[in-house]
This record gives C-alpha cells, sequence and structure tokens, in this order.
C-alpha cells in the first residue's frame, strides 16, 4: 500500500481524488470493473441509505437498475457490497475492486459506507456527475484500487449565511449534495441577522410577517451608493427545515442552526421593537436593515427577552435534533445597554460588573437552557469575553484568528476552528480589480489548500479540536450562482483541510475534480479567473490588506 498518496502511482489511472484518501493503490491488470445490468447492490442492515443514494445517482447517470442480490446473499457475482465491520471507526472505510467480483465498501459505520460511495462516485468519472446518460450504451467502469481512508477531524464544517441572502430551500439541498461530494458533514445554516429572519416560529409569525424581507439592498459594500431598489426576503417554513435537516441526515450531514443572539438581532426587533432597548432607542421606528455592518440595535437584557427567545428556541429544538444549536454572540455593539437606564440596572442587580459582564450572563442563561435540554451550544468566539465560565460542553467558533480557540481549548472547551484570515469565503479570492465585489483578504485556492487548523498553540490541546469550518457569508452574494463563484473550487480544497491527513498532488487532482464540477453544474471560478459574466463592474468592494 502506497502511504497516503492517490495522486503518484506509477503506472496507474490517476482518479484524482479530492479529498485525498489516506492510502491508496492501483491494483491487477488495471482493466477495472464495469458495473452493468448484472451488477447487484447488496447493503448490509444499517447501510440502506448508501444503497438508495448509489441507485439514485448511478441509476440516473448510466441507467443501472442496481438491483438487490437476490435471496441469500449474492454469492460471488459481480456486486457493489456494502458491508459493515466494527474493527473499524465509524467514518474509516476500505474500497476493494475486483475486476470479477465487483466493488466493496467495509466501514465501520454507516457515515463511512457513504464516504466510501462517495469515492466510488468520483473513482467512475465525470460522468458520474450528470442527471442522464450522455453517452447510451457506454459502460460505468471502476479502476481497480484498493483504498483505506478515514477522516482527519470530526466536525468538517461550511456556514451558509441565509440571513443577508436568503438562499431558496432548492439551493440549500443543492448546496448539502456539492458537501456530502467533499466528504463536509457540518451544515451551519446562519438562520438570523440584522438583514433578515429566516425561520418559521409559530409562536411569533410576525419573526418571518416582518423580520424575513426589506424593502432594499445595499449593492456592494456598505460604501458604495448604489441600492437594488428590488424588496428581498424569503424564509424557511417548519417543514422546509425539516425535509433540509432529513436530506442531509440522508447524507450523514448534521444541521447546526444558528439564532444570533444578542447583537445581529435587528430584524427580530424590527418584528418586535420590545426585544430591543425600548428606553435608550426607538426601536419601534426600526426596519430590518437594508445595508451591511453591525447593527448596533442589540436585545434588551430584560426576562421579558429571555422567554421570548426561550420560546423561539423549543421550536428550533422540535427542528434540528443536532446535538448542537448555534446562538451566535459575535459582534453585540455595547452603546445601547451603555445608554439605557433598564440594562444599567440589570448589571447592578446582577453584580457582573459591566456591559461585557452582562453580555457573558446573557450567553450562560441560555447555554445553561440548552444544557438542561440535553443540547450543546455552540457561540463565536466572544462567548469567552466576559470571563463568565460557560457550562461543561459549550463549544467555541474561533473566527477572530486562533487565539480565540486557544483560550477556548485551555478552559476545557472543544473547538471549531474557522479563522477570518484563512477560511472566510466570502474574501476574495485573487488580488487587482477583476474579482467581483472584492472583500477583505485574499485567499486564492492554495491558500486555503495550505491551511493548518492546529497552529503550535493548539498542539497541547489537539483532541480538544472538534474540527474547522468555512464561512460563506453573503453581504455581496446575492444568489447561488454567486455562491458556487465563492465557494468552488476553494471548498475542494478546504475539504482537503478538514479530511485528508496529507495534501500531495492537490493541483492535478484538482484538474480532474473540475470535471466533476463541471458535469454537475457548479459555476465555480476558473483557475485563471472569472468569466466574463461573473465579474461585477462598478460595484464597490473593501478589500484589506494581508492577512
Ligand atoms: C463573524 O464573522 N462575525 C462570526
Amino acid at each position: 500500500m502506497s502511504s497516503g498518496d492517490a495522486g503518484s502511482r506509477p503506472g496507474g489511472i490517476d482518479p484524482g481524488l479530492v479529498p485525498l484518501p489516506r492510502a491508496a493503490e492501483v491494483r491487477g491488470t488495471g482493466r477495472g470493473f464495469a458495473l452493468d445490468e448484472r451488477t447487484v447492490l447488496e447493503a448490509a442492515p444499517g447501510t440502506e441509505g448508501t444503497a438508495l443514494w448509489l441507485r439514485s445517482v448511478l441509476g440516473a447517470a448510466y441507467a443501472l437498475q442496481l438491483p438487490p442480490a437476490p435471496a441469500g446473499g449474492g454469492g460471488e457475482g459481480p456486486a457493489v457490497r456494502l458491508v459493515l465491520d466494527d474493527a473499524l471507526e465509524p467514518e474509516a472505510h476500505r474500497l476493494d475492486v475486483d475486476p470479477v467480483t465487483g466493488v466493496e465498501i467495509r466501514a465501520g459505520g454507516p457515515a463511512g459506507v457513504f464516504w466510501g460511495a462517495q469515492t466510488l462516485r468520483q473513482l467512475l468519472g465525470p460522468d458520474a456527475f450528470r442527471r442522464a446518460p450522455v453517452r447510451p450504451g457506454a459502460t460505468a467502469v471502476v479502476p481497480e484500487v484498493r483504498i483505506e481512508d478515514a477522516p482527519r477531524f470530526r466536525w468538517r464544517g461550511l456556514l451558509l449565511d441565509v440571513a443577508r441572502h436568503f438562499m431558496p430551500k432548492d439551493g440549500v439541498l443543492r448546496i448539502v449534495d456539492l458537501m456530502a461530494g467533499h466528504k463536509l458533514n457540518v451544515l451551519h445554516l446562519h438562520l438570523t441577522d440584522d438583514q433578515g429572519w429566516r425561520i418559521e416560529i409559530r409562536r411569533h409569525p410576525r419573526l418571518t410577517e416582518v423580520g424575513a424581507w426589506r424593502p432594499r439592498t445595499k449593492l456592494g459594500h456598505r460604501a458604495s451608493p448604489l441600492w437594488d431598489e428590488r424588496p428581498h426576503g424569503g424564509y424557511y417554513t417548519q417543514d422546509d427545515l425539516r425535509e433540509i435537516v432529513a436530506y442531509a441526515a440522508a447524507r450523514h450531514v448534521t444541521v447546526v442552526p444558528e439564532i444570533d443572539i444578542p447583537g445581529h438581532s435587528q430584524a427580530a426587533i424590527a418584528a418586535h421593537p420590545e426585544l430591543g432597548n425600548t428606553d435608550a432607542v426607538d426601536t419601534a421606528a426600526l426596519g430590518v436593515w437594508d445595508t451591511w455592518g453591525i447593527s448596533p440595535h442589540v436585545l434588551a437584557p430584560t426576562e421579558r427577552v429571555l422567554r421570548f427567545y426561550e420560546e423561539v428556541l423549543e421550536e428550533v429544538l422540535e427542528i434540528f435534533p443536532a446535538p448542537f444549536v448555534h446562538l451566535g454572540g459575535d459582534e453585540c455593539p455595547k452603546e445601547e445597554w451603555r445608554a439605557s437606564a433598564t440594562a444599567q440596572a440589570r448589571i447592578r442587580e446582577l453584580g457582573v460588573g459591566d456591559e461585557d459582564g452582562l453580555q457573558a450572563w446573557f450567553t450562560a442563561h441560555f447555554a445553561r437552557w440548552l444544557a438542561g435540554r440535553g443540547r450543546r451550544m455552540v457561540g463565536w468566539d466572544e462567548i469567552l469575553d466576559g470571563g463568565r465560565p460557560l457550562p461543561e460542553g459549550t463549544v467555541v467558533s474561533s473566527w477572530r484568528g486562533y487565539q480565540g480557540g486557544v483560550a477556548a481549548a485551555k478552559a476545557g472547551h472543544e473547538v471549531v476552528v474557522c479563522p477570518e484570515q484563512h477560511v472566510y469565503l466570502d474574501h476574495r479570492q485573487a488580488a487587482g480589480d477583476g474579482e467581483p465585489v472584492p472583500l477583505g483578504f485574499v485567499r486564492t485556492v492554495e491558500d486555503v489548500h495550505g491551511f493548518e487548523p492546529v497552529p503550535v498553540e493548539l498542539d497541547a490541546y489537539r483532541e480538544r479540536v472538534l474540527g474547522v469550518q468555512a464561512n460563506l457569508w453573503t453581504e455581496v452574494v446575492e444568489d447561488g450562482r454567486r455562491a458556487d463563484y465563492q465557494l468552488f473550487p476553494r471548498l475542494a480544497a478546504f475539504a482537503e483541510v478538514a479530511w485528508s491527513s496529507g495534501r500531495r498532488g492537490f493541483p492535478a487532482r484538482l484538474a480532474t475534480h473540475l470535471a466533476r464540477l463541471d458535469a454537475l453544474g457548479v459555476e465555480y471560478r476558473p483557475l485563471t479567473g472569472p468569466h466574463p459574466w461573473q465579474q461585477r463592474p462598478g460595484l464597490l468592494g473593501r478589500p484589506l490588506p494581508g492577512p
């Protein structure tokens, strides 16, 4: 077995796997195994979900039935065999291809079988990513390989900000498929922000009646003079979200909802002015925010607000079974609390010292509330700022560099590493004027591929690094096409950071992989720069030097 490099195999066909498996070897004559109408699909109990998925994607791409094995097993005849094996970790798997007996995917658990099936699809070539046969009569041939694989990190996440720009449900389901195709397994849905509230709450319908749309939208960075005068909005019904959760679960992707509190809450305050600091500002005059930045209008630290959000979260917990619920906590300006007699009285009454202490109290309340219901709170690294210990099990998303992650790990918390300097995929992909609405730091596909989530400062706390996450904020990502442009091909590079232990030979494998993305219809950024129609001349961005 060659160790950890599927990209350098003398004499073999390079299947260009992304992310790179731990070990891969081409065997035998190189003839491969041809799937045809005699090929059966033998699925061990527990792997039926992967069988269903394989039939749907390969059935569509090659007009193959992949019928179940006859009762009593398929013997040694040609088959795709999905096998569970306790000797392996749940996500670890082996994939063996034999020219006569077919393909065996053996894994420690159903998730590992599914990731192995994703590898099988990649091995078949780009046509396996189409939804109908484009070469009728052509056979699907799997090269004779033996692959051993397992992930580096348990949490391999992508944040999708559906608040700044709403992504309709079909787009989210498509993103789930793209994540699964890259062995990513956590979809962090940023459902609420100053510019929109995107989750139906039955007890508080105004949150979406009022909070789910804005009359117009700033075009480009907030310093831009331009507006899109079209109303923008949308929200997911609870059934939409249940569908997204179930669709993701069938692909071994966990959906972690985010309800951002106590900042980034202007849309909620526009719907319910009583949630704001009514003694400091006329909250009844506030609308859903139509421009970008950090709104100064934050939640009031009152019992009424706590109860309201508990009611919201009760419904969130019914929809999302994940062990984790993200409650934001980032970028909460304190001016209103400084100006509010109610907030100041609260600080004195609670003995929390100052406004940072007040936010820490607010966070701790909900962290305990979630813990009491068997869930773990996740928060941005500001949740550490107030100096108040957080309940055991609280997870920190380290976005302001690595420091928050190091502090959280030292305090005994698990960490999701997602530093803005490295994995914010809203940031521009190249220097110069060619990028559409260029924001932030230059993060090329090579930069993302070179990102190391466990720096030396975290090395001693390696076991507390739950995983890594790339974040797509959508202030200037107005639709799914633009999301494709920002995500790809960098998300393929990120997937390798999240999954693989080695990263060799990426440029050649990426070239192979782009043909898969083409077949899927992903409108990625070409490595040479944007297509003319992907540019946005005249729209002001905000490029930053560095990181
Ligand atoms: C963040 O980027 N405000 C988490």
